[in-house]
């Protein structure tokens, strides 16, 4: 199994970096190939709601950082993310890419069949113990993986996380890490 490990956080070294860390390592472990990707690094412009991409392929935004993603994504059947949660959201240059599959989400609709063709698979950070902390960003992500023709296998939120290092301190939230890659890694296709 191939995986693309997306980091959607604004910070280097913390906690969705760690979470990330554990579960690709896990993963490669189990056997997968692992690739990744950090949003940070990507320079991504926003989708200009210019429409083009209801009729017409591709995207007319200048080549930047979402083409390596797609490029990537396009190798890899199954996406982990690691992720904070920003005012109940992804942080805004992970949306940026979220909201560059603008052009994928009209071509699937396009289509009479779209088959699924990987997974997602989630972990999320939050500094609130909240109930809700993780709700509006898992339905965000299931929409993005919808367009991606991926389904969102699992989304798994951390809450309490305040400082960079609050996961690395936090045991059970390594192992959860790490169990996470391993059954990203044996992802077969959806059932
Ligand atoms: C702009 C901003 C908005 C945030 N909004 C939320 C929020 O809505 N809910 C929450 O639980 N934590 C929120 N947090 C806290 C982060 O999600 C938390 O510190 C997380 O562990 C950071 O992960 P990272 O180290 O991978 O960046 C916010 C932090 C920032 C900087």
């Amino acid at each position: 199994m191939r995986i693309l490990g997306i980091g959607g956080s604004p910070r280097a070294g913390g906690n969705s970096d760690f979470l990330l860390d554990q579960a690709l390592e896990a993963a490669g472990a189990s056997g997968a190939e692992v690739e990744r990707l950090y949003v940070r690094e990507l320079e991504i412009s926003p989708c200009h709601e210019c429409d083009h991409c209801r009729e017409r392929q591709p995207c007319p935004i200048p080549t930047d950082g979402a083409q390596r993603f797609f490029e990537a994504l396009d190798r890899c059947p199954v996406v982990v993310l690691a992720t904070p949660v920003f005012f109940y959201g992804p942080p805004a240059s992970l949306k940026a890419l979220i909201d560059r599959a603008q052009a994928r989400y009209h071509a699937r609709r396009a289509e009479r069949t779209s088959p699924v063709l990987g997974a997602g698979f989630v972990l999320a950070a939050g500094g609130s113990r909240r109930a809700d902390t993780f709700s509006a960003l898992e339905l965000i992500l299931k929409e993005w993986f919808f367009a991606l023709r991926r389904e969102l296998a699992e989304l798994r939120g951390f809450g309490g996380l305040e400082g960079p290092g609050a996961a690395r301190a936090a045991g059970e939230v390594r192992e959860a890490a790490r169990r996470l890659g391993e059954r990203a890694a044996r992802w077969r296709g959806g059932g």
